[in-house]
């Protein structure tokens, strides 16, 4: 039987253990005008979040699905036209796609980041599409579809190369929507503007979840999305409220994704914790690549590209064989997780969409190895030593296996 736990693979109770007073008073806040949908407490977190992400405007939404779904309606995704994303991220990125009407294409991530490859953007750029200059649109050969847009993840934290990836959409006209759902925080340096640049900054929108356990959580559901174009955050206010800009006038037909006044003020709360407990992280992750530097030949660490300050949302390491990893550490009642098991151009879902094992090598390979280990910003180094120690005697057993 495995051990009480020790090390949870998350810890949600502390931190809101130590905010519970602040919390508690945005609660009394709201039930002393009823406040509970749009108002002061949903303008002032969009406001601080927008100022927190270098970015003009924030529309708070019910989720991080719904800022990517909002994202790409309100960008002029036409039905049919493709966007590209990578195999190696959560679901959701994909139904947004879906849902907006945009047909699915993928290309495969970075070895070392686990983000979209821009060499690999190119090489399907180049292999499949071809540049219509007369209506300056980019169309895949085959179907004559429009390649309408692309879908950076900054996976685990860690942000995609984001230069040559908007040098190519400036070069054939299709537009970059960051799924920074992961990434609350986490910095690009852009050799273009030689400056660091915030996720959510940098491609014409960016969405966000704030899903509980995501570097900046609500408490239930919530999301974001992030802009420079102001005619684009409008369209995202109308679509996330029925499709209308004025109360029963509705321009189009929209959505229920509003972002609950309530759930607004205790991010704004939690705001205030966000730099620091990315920072936590930050060093967290570099003291875990130095307890695992001596197993380094056995197990593979995060790798943090120079162009990106990562804020480890995850920290996801590399081992052979993984399942038996995670069960000697289930056994000592340390957590994991796997973040994503199967790639998605081989779930079930996606079978329509014909492709076969194989297509994506680098991402087949990284979802047979993966394992996230324990990463909250409260974690204590004795926490930390415990997983550390557990995975080197592990990995230790593996190689006395093999001698
Ligand atoms: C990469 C990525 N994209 C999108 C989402 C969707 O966010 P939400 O669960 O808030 O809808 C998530 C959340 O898990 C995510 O990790």
């Amino acid at each position: 039987m495995a051990n009480p736990t020790k090390v949870p693979f998350l810890d949600l109770v502390t931190p809101h253990k130590e905010l519970e007073e602040e919390l508690l008073a945005v609660v009394k806040k709201a039930f002393s005008n009823a406040g509970f949908i749009g108002g002061p407490m949903v303008e002032e977190f969009e406001r601080e979040f927008a100022r927190f992400c270098d970015a003009k405007y924030c529309v708070g939404v019910n989720s991080g699905t719904d800022a990517l779904r909002f994202a790409f309606m309100a960008s002029g995704i036409e039905p049919g036209d493709i966007v590209i994303t990578v195999p190696h991220t959560f679901i959701a990125t994909t139904e947004a796609i879906s849902q907006a009407g945009g047909q699915i294409r993928f290309v495969d991530i970075h070895e070392q980041t686990y983000t979209l490859g821009p060499d690999k953007l190119r090489e399907y750029i180049d292999k499949y599409c071809q540049f219509d200059a007369k209506s300056g649109r980019l169309i895949e050969r085959g179907s004559k579809r429009r390649v309408a847009a692309v879908v950076p993840v900054h996976l685990y934290g860690q942000m995609a190369d984001m230069d040559p990836i908007m040098e190519l959409a400036a070069k054939y006209n299709f537009i970059v929507i960051e799924d920074a759902c992961q990434a609350h925080g986490a910095e690009y340096f852009s050799k273009k503007a030689n400056a660091w640049r915030k996720a959510g900054s940098i491609g014409k929108a960016a969405a966000f979840s704030f899903y509980p356990g995501k570097n900046l959580g609500a408490c239930g559901e919530g999301g974001a999305i992030t802009t420079n174009d102001e005619a684009m955050a409008q369209r995202m206010k109308m679509i996330r409220d029925h499709g209308q800009a004025k109360k029963y006038y509705h321009d189009v037909e929209g959505y229920n994704g509003r972002l609950d006044s309530i759930q607004a003020g205790w991010l704004s709360v939690k705001l205030r914790h966000l730099a620091h407990w990315n920072e936590s992280r930050r060093a967290l992750a570099h003291r875990y690549h130095e307890l695992l530097a001596e197993a380094k030949d056995s197990i593979v660490v995060p790798v943090e590209a120079a162009w990106t300050k990562g804020v480890y949302h995850l920290y996801v390491v590399r081992v052979p064989n993984r399942e038996a990893l995670q069960a000697a550490l289930a056994e000592a009642g340390i957590g994991t997780g796997i973040h994503y098991p199967i790639p998605l151009h081989l779930q079930k879902a996606y079978e329509h969409l014909g492709y076969q094992k194989g297509a994506f090598p680098v991402t087949e390979r990284v979802a047979s190895e993966i394992v996230s280990l324990p990463m909250f910003p409260q974690m204590t180094t004795a926490q930390q030593d415990e997983v550390a120690q557990k995975v080197e005697e592990f990995l230790d057993a593996k190689v006395a296996a093999t001698l």
